[in-house]
Formats: structure tokens, sequence, C-alpha cells
């Protein structure tokens, strides 16, 4: 599918969607909005996919939503732009296949909050992170307040959602908002090792514990305990179980087939 704000490259059964308006910091409009939705739906659907990493052109990861769309908003208007991001950012969260952000730049508002949306999170050693909605009199409206909290703990994420401040990279992985920091020369060859390693296992595992640990945000530890029975008792029938313990057995690599 061709795209106007976004790169869309395929190897390798990973996509590498690249967010491309680095002029302007590849800030979220409603076109590159739009477009992030219709590409986390390529990899949902498309076969030849097995994850997905997000990145950004030039220096910028992303640097939040467009400001100047913001003058113009009605509080309808303002609070429906707000509930589309979040419907396309919940689409990369509970994606049944991994997606991995790969933050090569500035992180800055639904940039950070679109970074939160992926399930793992790489840096490079020069990207910045930080949630300045408070500086143009307003909250993160993609699910950061949410995401956030549950990341890096209530009282690191009232630091950064009440001051505003920006953090680096070192930072950031010190409060576990992103998972490991890399030199930036190589930080989409890391990200593509870790995707690599993930889609050598049972892409029907990976799906269950996606929703499985997504749950753990939003469920009881019962019902959350519940579903990963449910989760383990489908894939105890798989072909691929099978072959995932024949192959330990066996002591050769396992060849799934997601079946
Ligand atoms: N929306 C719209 N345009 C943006 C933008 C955003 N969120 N972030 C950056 N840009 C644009 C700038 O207006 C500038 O455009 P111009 O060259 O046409 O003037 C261009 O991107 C480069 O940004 P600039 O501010 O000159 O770069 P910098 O290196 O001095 O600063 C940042 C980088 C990220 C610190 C700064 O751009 C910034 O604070 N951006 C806004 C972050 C923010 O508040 N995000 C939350 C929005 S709700």
């Amino acid at each position: 599918m061709p795209y106007d704000t976004l790169l869309f490259e395929v190897a390798d059964r990973i996509a590498t969607i690249t967010v491309n308006r680095p002029d302007k910091l590849n800030a979220l409009n409603d076109t590159v909005i739009r477009e992030l939705g219709q590409a986390i739906d390529e990899v949902r659907t498309r076969a030849d996919i097995g994850g997905a990493i997000l990145t950004g052109s030039g220096r910028a990861f992303v640097a939040g939503a467009d400001i100047s769309g913001f003058g113009s908003r009605t509080p309808v208007t303002a609070a429906e732009l707000a509930r589309r991001g979040q419907e396309i950012f919940f689409r990369y969260e509970n994606c049944a296949k991994p997606v991995i952000a790969a933050v090569n730049g500035f992180a800055m508002g639904g940039g950070c909050e679109l970074a939160m949306a992926c399930h793992v999170r790489l840096a490079s050693d020069s990207a910045k992170f930080g949630q300045p909605e408070v500086k143009l009199g307003l909250l993160p409206g993609y699910g950061g307040t949410q995401r956030l909290v549950h990341l890096v703990g209530k009282g690191r994420a009232m630091q950064l959602l009440l001051t505003g401040e920006t953090i680096d990279a070192t930072e950031a992985a010190r409060i576990g908002l992103v998972n490991r920091v890399v030199p930036a020369a190589e930080l989409l060859d890391a990200a593509r090792a870790m995707l690599t390693a993930m889609l050598a296992n049972a892409p029907l595992a990976l799906a269950a514990c996606i929703e499985a640990a997504n749950a753990a945000w939003e469920v009881g530890v019962r019902e959350g305990q519940l579903l990963e029975a449910a989760h383990f008792g489908v894939l105890g029938a798989t072909s691929d179980m099978r072959e995932g313990t024949a192959a330990f057995l066996a002591k050769r690599p396992a060849v799934f087939t997601g079946a």
C-alpha cells in the first residue's frame, strides 16, 4: 500500500515503518495518524510479515502531535482527535505480531506515547523523551497518562507529566521507559536482531503472550490468570507446541508453522 508520510519496507518477515516528515520532526498530523493505522493493519493482515519495527526519519522519532493544527480545535473536535489517536495506538499495542519501537531521536508528546504503545522500546544513545503537553496547556491525549504510569510507576510518571521535562535515553532506560540503549548507528540492527529472535518462536505463542500481558493492565490477577490458562490450553493442542517440545528433546532447532 502506498503511503504519503510513511516508508513501509518488508524484508525477512520484518516490516519497517518509518515516519517520514523529517522537516517537521515527524510530527503527527491527521495524515500520519491515519497512515499509522493503515500500516499496522497491513502488518496484522499480511502473511509474509511476522512483526514490525517503528522508527523515524532524520533526527526525530516523532516530536509529538502536530501543534500547528491545535488552534482551531473545539472541545468536541479535540476530544475526537484524542479518541482517534488512542484507537490507532491501541491497535499497535494489541497487534498479535511483535512491534518494536526503534527510538532514533526526539520522542516527545505523542511520539513518547506512540513508543509506549509498542511492545518493546530500543533507544539510540541520542534519543530524548518527554511529555511536554502541560507546557502547551494540554495533557497527553494518546494514552500517555495511562501507559506512562504502568511503565515507570506513578511517582516517576507524575514527575514527567507535571514538569514536562525532557530526559535522555540513559535516564529513560533507568526508569524503565525503554528496554535498552544502543549506539545510534546500531539501533536498527539491534531492533532487527531482537525481532528476528522473537520471530524464531512460535507465532501463536507470541500472540498469546501479547494478549495475556496486555490483559495484566486491564483486568485483575485472577481474570488474567484465567486468560493465561485458556491460552495455555489452546497452545497445548497446536502442532507448533508438539514441534517445539519434540525439537527440544531431539536437540535440534524447531521449525514453526503457526498452526
Ligand atoms: N508540531 C508541529 N511542528 C513541529 C513539532 C510539533 N510537535 N515539533 C517540531 N516541529 C517543527 C518545528 O516547528 C520546526 O518547523 P520549522 O522548521 O518549519 O520552523 C521543525 O519541526 C524543527 O523543529 P525545531 O523546534 O526547530 O527543532 P529543535 O531542535 O530546535 O527542537 C524539539 C526540537 C523537539 C525540542 C522542539 O521541536 C519541540 O519542542 N517540539 C514540540 C514538542 C512538543 O511539545 N510535543 C507535544 C505536542 S502535543
